[in-house]
Protein backbone atom coordinates (compact mmCIF):
# COMPACT_ATOMS: atom_id res chain seq x y z
CA UNK A 1 0.00 0.00 0.00
CA UNK A 2 1.55 3.31 -1.21
CA UNK A 3 2.12 6.17 1.60
CA UNK A 4 -0.07 8.44 -0.96
CA UNK A 5 -3.29 6.37 -0.41
CA UNK A 6 -2.59 5.75 3.90
CA UNK A 7 -2.79 9.22 3.94
CA UNK A 8 -5.93 9.59 1.87
CA UNK A 9 -7.51 6.73 3.77
CA UNK A 10 -6.55 8.67 7.10
CA UNK A 11 -7.33 11.77 5.93
CA UNK A 12 -10.82 10.72 4.69
CA UNK A 13 -11.62 8.93 7.70
CA UNK A 14 -10.94 11.99 10.05
CA UNK A 15 -12.89 14.20 7.59
CA UNK A 16 -16.18 11.60 7.83
CA UNK A 17 -15.67 11.75 11.80
CA UNK A 18 -15.87 15.97 11.48
CA UNK A 19 -19.18 15.38 9.47
CA UNK A 20 -20.66 12.73 11.63
CA UNK A 21 -19.99 14.32 14.87
CA UNK A 22 -21.46 17.48 13.05
CA UNK A 23 -24.61 15.77 12.44
CA UNK A 24 -24.61 13.99 15.67
CA UNK A 25 -24.73 17.37 17.68
CA UNK A 26 -26.86 19.26 15.16
CA UNK A 27 -29.51 17.23 14.45
CA UNK A 28 -29.24 13.66 15.62
CA UNK A 29 -28.87 13.81 19.09
CA UNK A 30 -32.23 16.40 19.33
CA UNK A 31 -33.86 13.27 18.30
CA UNK A 32 -36.96 12.01 20.57
CA UNK A 33 -35.81 8.78 22.16
CA UNK A 34 -36.73 5.81 21.12
CA UNK A 35 -35.42 2.38 20.26
CA UNK A 36 -34.25 3.44 16.64
CA UNK A 37 -32.12 6.17 17.77
CA UNK A 38 -29.36 4.34 18.96
CA UNK A 39 -28.45 2.36 15.74
CA UNK A 40 -29.13 5.19 13.86
CA UNK A 41 -26.35 7.04 15.40
CA UNK A 42 -24.09 3.89 15.17
CA UNK A 43 -25.31 3.56 11.15
CA UNK A 44 -23.90 7.09 10.72
CA UNK A 45 -20.93 6.48 12.44
CA UNK A 46 -20.37 3.34 10.22
CA UNK A 47 -21.72 4.86 7.19
CA UNK A 48 -20.19 8.60 7.64
CA UNK A 49 -16.52 8.27 8.51
CA UNK A 50 -16.06 4.35 6.82
CA UNK A 51 -17.31 6.11 3.11
CA UNK A 52 -16.32 8.52 3.21
CA UNK A 53 -12.22 6.89 4.34
CA UNK A 54 -13.60 3.92 1.27
CA UNK A 55 -13.36 6.93 -0.86
CA UNK A 56 -10.15 7.85 0.04
CA UNK A 57 -9.01 4.32 -0.78
CA UNK A 58 -10.25 3.63 -4.32
CA UNK A 59 -10.45 7.29 -5.57
CA UNK A 60 -7.33 8.38 -7.21
CA UNK A 61 -5.05 10.47 -3.84
CA UNK A 62 -4.75 13.09 -6.23
CA UNK A 63 -7.82 14.21 -7.29
CA UNK A 64 -9.83 13.46 -3.84
CA UNK A 65 -7.48 14.21 -1.17
CA UNK A 66 -8.66 18.02 -1.81
CA UNK A 67 -12.43 17.08 -0.50
CA UNK A 68 -11.39 15.81 3.15
CA UNK A 69 -8.82 18.09 3.67
CA UNK A 70 -11.48 21.22 2.39
CA UNK A 71 -13.75 19.55 5.20
CA UNK A 72 -11.20 19.35 7.67
CA UNK A 73 -10.47 23.35 7.20
CA UNK A 74 -13.70 24.06 7.59
CA UNK A 75 -14.65 21.98 10.70
CA UNK A 76 -11.20 23.75 12.16
CA UNK A 77 -12.36 27.19 11.04
CA UNK A 78 -15.80 26.49 12.82
CA UNK A 79 -14.17 25.69 15.69
CA UNK A 80 -12.14 28.56 15.83
CA UNK A 81 -15.40 31.29 15.24
CA UNK A 82 -17.06 28.93 18.53
CA UNK A 83 -13.56 29.85 20.57
CA UNK A 84 -13.71 33.41 19.50
CA UNK A 85 -17.56 34.10 20.25
CA UNK A 86 -17.31 31.77 23.53
CA UNK A 87 -14.28 34.33 24.30
CA UNK A 88 -17.00 37.12 23.85
CA UNK A 89 -19.43 35.73 26.06
CA UNK A 90 -17.32 34.29 29.01
CA UNK A 91 -19.08 35.60 32.07
CA UNK A 92 -17.59 36.07 35.60
CA UNK A 93 -16.18 32.09 36.76
CA UNK A 94 -17.59 31.04 40.04
CA UNK A 95 -16.27 31.97 43.43
CA UNK A 96 -16.03 28.93 45.26
CA UNK A 97 -16.36 25.28 43.51
CA UNK A 98 -16.39 22.67 46.31
CA UNK A 99 -15.65 20.40 46.59
CA UNK A 100 -13.18 20.76 43.40
CA UNK A 101 -12.37 18.85 40.69
CA UNK A 102 -11.86 15.34 40.22
CA UNK A 103 -8.46 13.61 39.53
CA UNK A 104 -7.44 11.71 36.38
CA UNK A 105 -7.37 8.74 37.51
CA UNK A 106 -11.37 9.35 38.78
CA UNK A 107 -12.77 8.91 35.06
CA UNK A 108 -16.33 7.99 36.46
CA UNK A 109 -17.95 11.28 38.12
CA UNK A 110 -21.69 9.87 37.94
CA UNK A 111 -22.29 11.04 41.68
CA UNK A 112 -19.17 13.17 41.96
CA UNK A 113 -21.69 16.50 42.73
CA UNK A 114 -20.12 20.07 43.26
CA UNK A 115 -21.40 23.21 44.46
CA UNK A 116 -20.64 26.08 42.11
CA UNK A 117 -21.16 29.98 43.48
CA UNK A 118 -21.56 33.01 41.51
CA UNK A 119 -22.07 36.11 42.25
CA UNK A 120 -23.45 38.74 39.71
CA UNK A 121 -24.46 42.33 40.10
CA UNK A 122 -27.11 43.74 38.21
CA UNK A 123 -27.49 47.22 38.31
CA UNK A 124 -30.70 47.97 37.22
CA UNK A 125 -31.98 45.80 40.09
CA UNK A 126 -33.13 48.32 42.38
CA UNK A 127 -34.23 45.61 45.46
CA UNK A 128 -32.11 43.57 48.39
CA UNK A 129 -29.54 40.88 47.36
CA UNK A 130 -31.07 37.54 46.79
CA UNK A 131 -29.92 34.23 46.25
CA UNK A 132 -30.69 31.59 43.71
CA UNK A 133 -29.95 27.83 43.84
CA UNK A 134 -30.25 26.47 40.81
CA UNK A 135 -30.55 22.97 39.74
CA UNK A 136 -31.34 21.05 36.59
CA UNK A 137 -31.21 17.78 34.42
CA UNK A 138 -31.78 15.70 37.61
CA UNK A 139 -32.50 12.79 35.12
CA UNK A 140 -33.93 10.52 38.45
CA UNK A 141 -33.12 6.97 37.34
CA UNK A 142 -33.77 3.73 39.69
CA UNK A 143 -30.00 2.94 38.80
CA UNK A 144 -28.42 5.21 40.58
CA UNK A 145 -29.19 5.63 44.36
CA UNK A 146 -31.89 7.69 45.40
CA UNK A 147 -29.83 8.81 48.30
CA UNK A 148 -27.80 10.48 46.02
CA UNK A 149 -30.36 13.07 44.90
CA UNK A 150 -31.81 13.68 48.62
CA UNK A 151 -28.81 14.28 49.56
CA UNK A 152 -28.38 17.13 46.44
CA UNK A 153 -31.36 18.38 47.32
CA UNK A 154 -30.87 18.91 50.95
CA UNK A 155 -27.58 20.45 49.78
CA UNK A 156 -29.76 22.95 47.51
CA UNK A 157 -32.15 23.25 50.71
CA UNK A 158 -29.64 24.13 53.03
CA UNK A 159 -28.41 27.14 51.04
CA UNK A 160 -31.13 29.22 52.19
CA UNK A 161 -31.95 30.71 48.58
CA UNK A 162 -35.06 33.06 48.22
CA UNK A 163 -35.73 30.89 44.99
CA UNK A 164 -34.84 27.54 43.58
CA UNK A 165 -35.11 27.43 40.07
CA UNK A 166 -34.94 23.53 38.49
CA UNK A 167 -34.96 23.50 34.68
CA UNK A 168 -36.24 20.18 33.30
CA UNK A 169 -35.52 17.03 32.66
CA UNK A 170 -37.01 15.68 36.25
CA UNK A 171 -36.70 11.98 34.71
CA UNK A 172 -35.32 10.02 31.72
CA UNK A 173 -38.32 7.45 31.44
CA UNK A 174 -41.86 7.69 33.14
CA UNK A 175 -40.74 3.91 35.49
CA UNK A 176 -38.41 7.08 37.39
CA UNK A 177 -41.90 8.94 38.54
CA UNK A 178 -42.48 6.90 41.60
CA UNK A 179 -38.65 7.76 43.20
CA UNK A 180 -38.72 11.19 41.67
CA UNK A 181 -42.12 11.68 43.79
CA UNK A 182 -39.91 10.93 47.03
CA UNK A 183 -37.13 13.02 45.76
CA UNK A 184 -38.54 15.99 45.24
CA UNK A 185 -40.58 15.94 48.80
CA UNK A 186 -38.32 18.00 50.51
CA UNK A 187 -38.61 20.89 47.96
CA UNK A 188 -41.72 21.64 48.31
CA UNK A 189 -40.58 23.60 51.49
CA UNK A 190 -39.48 26.57 49.60
CA UNK A 191 -39.96 28.70 46.63
CA UNK A 192 -39.49 26.55 43.66
CA UNK A 193 -40.31 27.38 40.52
CA UNK A 194 -39.91 25.04 37.53
CA UNK A 195 -40.02 24.36 33.62
CA UNK A 196 -40.11 21.25 31.82
CA UNK A 197 -36.87 19.59 29.61
CA UNK A 198 -37.12 17.37 26.52
CA UNK A 199 -37.03 13.95 28.35
CA UNK A 200 -40.07 14.81 30.85
CA UNK A 201 -42.12 15.72 27.52
CA UNK A 202 -41.00 12.18 25.91
CA UNK A 203 -41.66 10.79 29.18
CA UNK A 204 -45.44 11.73 29.45
CA UNK A 205 -45.66 15.61 30.06
CA UNK A 206 -48.72 15.25 31.92
CA UNK A 207 -47.60 12.60 34.31
CA UNK A 208 -44.43 14.59 34.80
CA UNK A 209 -46.21 17.77 35.81
CA UNK A 210 -48.62 15.67 38.13
CA UNK A 211 -45.64 14.81 39.45
CA UNK A 212 -44.09 17.97 40.27
CA UNK A 213 -46.91 20.01 41.50
CA UNK A 214 -47.96 17.64 44.15
CA UNK A 215 -44.71 18.12 45.66
CA UNK A 216 -45.12 21.85 45.74
CA UNK A 217 -43.15 22.90 42.50
CA UNK A 218 -44.56 25.93 40.56
CA UNK A 219 -44.37 24.69 37.06
CA UNK A 220 -44.35 27.49 34.72
CA UNK A 221 -45.65 26.94 30.81
CA UNK A 222 -44.50 29.11 29.12
CA UNK A 223 -45.92 31.85 31.49
CA UNK A 224 -44.73 34.51 33.70
CA UNK A 225 -45.01 35.03 37.36
CA UNK A 226 -44.74 38.84 39.05
CA UNK A 227 -42.65 37.95 42.46
CA UNK A 228 -42.43 40.54 45.35
CA UNK A 229 -39.17 40.68 46.88
CA UNK A 230 -39.26 43.14 50.00
CA UNK A 231 -41.38 45.27 47.60
CA UNK A 232 -39.50 44.97 44.73
CA UNK A 233 -41.05 43.26 41.53
CA UNK A 234 -39.09 40.21 39.63
CA UNK A 235 -40.30 39.16 36.72
CA UNK A 236 -40.13 35.44 35.79
CA UNK A 237 -41.30 33.42 32.96
CA UNK A 238 -40.54 29.43 31.73
CA UNK A 239 -39.83 28.91 28.37
CA UNK A 240 -40.71 25.10 27.19
CA UNK A 241 -39.47 26.10 23.51
CA UNK A 242 -39.04 23.88 21.79
CA UNK A 243 -40.97 21.35 23.60
CA UNK A 244 -44.55 21.69 24.69
CA UNK A 245 -47.25 24.10 22.17
CA UNK A 246 -45.68 26.46 19.91
CA UNK A 247 -46.30 29.49 22.20
CA UNK A 248 -46.20 33.14 20.97
CA UNK A 249 -43.26 34.93 20.37
CA UNK A 250 -41.23 35.76 23.95
CA UNK A 251 -42.76 39.08 25.47
CA UNK A 252 -40.63 42.37 25.75
CA UNK A 253 -40.78 43.41 29.02
CA UNK A 254 -37.63 45.88 28.81
CA UNK A 255 -38.52 48.63 31.58
CA UNK A 256 -40.61 46.17 33.61
CA UNK A 257 -38.12 45.40 36.11
CA UNK A 258 -36.11 42.22 36.62
CA UNK A 259 -36.52 39.80 34.37
CA UNK A 260 -35.40 36.02 34.69
CA UNK A 261 -36.31 33.30 32.58
CA UNK A 262 -35.92 29.42 32.79
CA UNK A 263 -34.96 27.86 29.85
CA UNK A 264 -34.00 24.00 29.48
CA UNK A 265 -32.13 24.41 26.54
CA UNK A 266 -29.29 27.26 26.26
CA UNK A 267 -29.96 27.59 23.04
CA UNK A 268 -33.12 30.27 23.28
CA UNK A 269 -30.82 32.67 24.53
CA UNK A 270 -30.49 34.96 21.40
CA UNK A 271 -34.20 35.14 21.03
CA UNK A 272 -34.15 35.87 24.90
CA UNK A 273 -31.46 38.59 24.96
CA UNK A 274 -33.02 40.01 21.86
CA UNK A 275 -36.21 40.54 24.45
CA UNK A 276 -34.38 42.33 27.23
CA UNK A 277 -34.08 39.22 29.75
CA UNK A 278 -31.44 40.29 32.88
CA UNK A 279 -31.05 36.24 33.52
CA UNK A 280 -31.35 33.07 32.02
CA UNK A 281 -31.47 29.77 33.75
CA UNK A 282 -30.46 26.46 31.48
CA UNK A 283 -29.47 23.36 31.77
CA UNK A 284 -30.03 20.22 29.28
CA UNK A 285 -26.56 20.00 27.40
CA UNK A 286 -24.94 17.96 30.74
CA UNK A 287 -21.68 19.88 30.02
CA UNK A 288 -21.54 17.13 27.47
CA UNK A 289 -21.84 14.12 29.83
CA UNK A 290 -18.35 12.51 29.20
CA UNK A 291 -15.47 14.83 28.81
CA UNK A 292 -12.24 14.85 27.54
CA UNK A 293 -9.83 16.08 29.96
CA UNK A 294 -8.17 19.90 28.64
CA UNK A 295 -10.58 19.38 24.99
CA UNK A 296 -13.97 19.53 26.92
CA UNK A 297 -17.22 18.07 25.83
CA UNK A 298 -17.32 15.79 22.58
CA UNK A 299 -21.01 16.10 22.31
CA UNK A 300 -23.17 18.55 23.06
CA UNK A 301 -27.20 18.76 21.73
CA UNK A 302 -26.93 22.56 20.66
CA UNK A 303 -27.03 24.10 17.62
CA UNK A 304 -24.07 26.25 18.36
CA UNK A 305 -22.13 23.67 18.97
CA UNK A 306 -19.89 23.44 22.12
CA UNK A 307 -20.14 27.15 22.78
CA UNK A 308 -22.16 27.55 25.79
CA UNK A 309 -21.21 23.87 26.89
CA UNK A 310 -21.40 24.79 30.87
CA UNK A 311 -21.05 27.74 33.46
CA UNK A 312 -21.60 31.58 32.79
CA UNK A 313 -21.88 33.82 30.09
CA UNK A 314 -23.31 37.65 29.18
CA UNK A 315 -24.48 37.37 25.55
CA UNK A 316 -25.64 40.86 24.85
CA UNK A 317 -25.65 42.64 28.43
CA UNK A 318 -28.29 38.53 29.59
CA UNK A 319 -26.35 36.39 31.66
CA UNK A 320 -26.85 32.63 30.97
CA UNK A 321 -26.16 30.18 33.42
CA UNK A 322 -25.58 26.57 32.23
CA UNK A 323 -25.70 24.40 34.81
CA UNK A 324 -24.29 20.77 34.26
CA UNK A 325 -27.32 19.03 36.13
CA UNK A 326 -27.76 16.54 38.49
CA UNK A 327 -28.16 13.12 36.99
CA UNK A 328 -27.39 11.93 33.91
CA UNK A 329 -29.01 9.97 30.96
CA UNK A 330 -28.95 7.17 27.96
CA UNK A 331 -26.57 5.83 29.79
CA UNK A 332 -26.69 7.39 32.92
CA UNK A 333 -23.18 7.59 33.25
CA UNK A 334 -20.80 10.80 33.86
CA UNK A 335 -17.16 10.52 32.67
CA UNK A 336 -14.54 13.74 33.89
CA UNK A 337 -18.29 15.97 33.77
CA UNK A 338 -18.93 16.54 37.41
CA UNK A 339 -22.82 17.06 38.19
CA UNK A 340 -23.45 20.16 40.08
CA UNK A 341 -25.95 22.65 41.34
CA UNK A 342 -25.57 26.45 41.23
CA UNK A 343 -25.95 29.51 43.61
CA UNK A 344 -26.27 32.49 42.45
CA UNK A 345 -26.13 35.28 44.41
CA UNK A 346 -27.60 39.00 42.99
CA UNK A 347 -26.54 42.24 44.14
CA UNK A 348 -28.72 45.16 42.51
CA UNK A 349 -27.56 49.19 42.12
CA UNK A 350 -28.49 49.63 46.13
CA UNK A 351 -26.32 46.76 47.29
CA UNK A 352 -23.47 46.79 45.13
CA UNK A 353 -20.19 46.83 47.18
CA UNK A 354 -22.40 45.12 50.40
CA UNK A 355 -21.74 41.73 49.30
CA UNK A 356 -24.63 38.66 48.55
CA UNK A 357 -26.19 37.07 51.77
CA UNK A 358 -23.28 34.77 53.11
CA UNK A 359 -23.47 30.72 52.45
CA UNK A 360 -24.99 28.41 54.93
CA UNK A 361 -23.86 25.30 53.88
CA UNK A 362 -22.90 25.26 50.53
CA UNK A 363 -19.24 24.11 50.88
CA UNK A 364 -20.51 21.05 52.03
CA UNK A 365 -18.87 17.76 50.76
CA UNK A 366 -22.21 16.51 48.21
FE1 LIG B 1 -31.06 16.26 30.39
Amino acid sequence: MRMESIISVLLSGLAGLCVFLFILNRYAILMRDSRYKTPLVLLLFVVIPGGLAWAGWVLPAAGWMGVPAGIILLCLMGECRRLWIRRQCKGSPPVDSIPHQVGLFRPFTTTDAVVHRYEISLPSWQGPAFRIVHLSDLHVNPKVPAEYFRNVLSVAEDAQADYAFMTGDFVTKAEALPELEQVLRPVARRSTFAVLGNHDYWAGADKVRSVIRNAGVTLLRNETLRLDLEGHEILLTGWDYPWGERPADFPDTKGQGLHLVLSHTPDNIYRLSRASVHGVFSGHYHAGQARIPWLGPVVIPSLYGRRFDHGHFVVHGTHLFVASGVGAANPPVRIYCQPDIFIVDITGYSTVGQGAAQPSKQGEHL
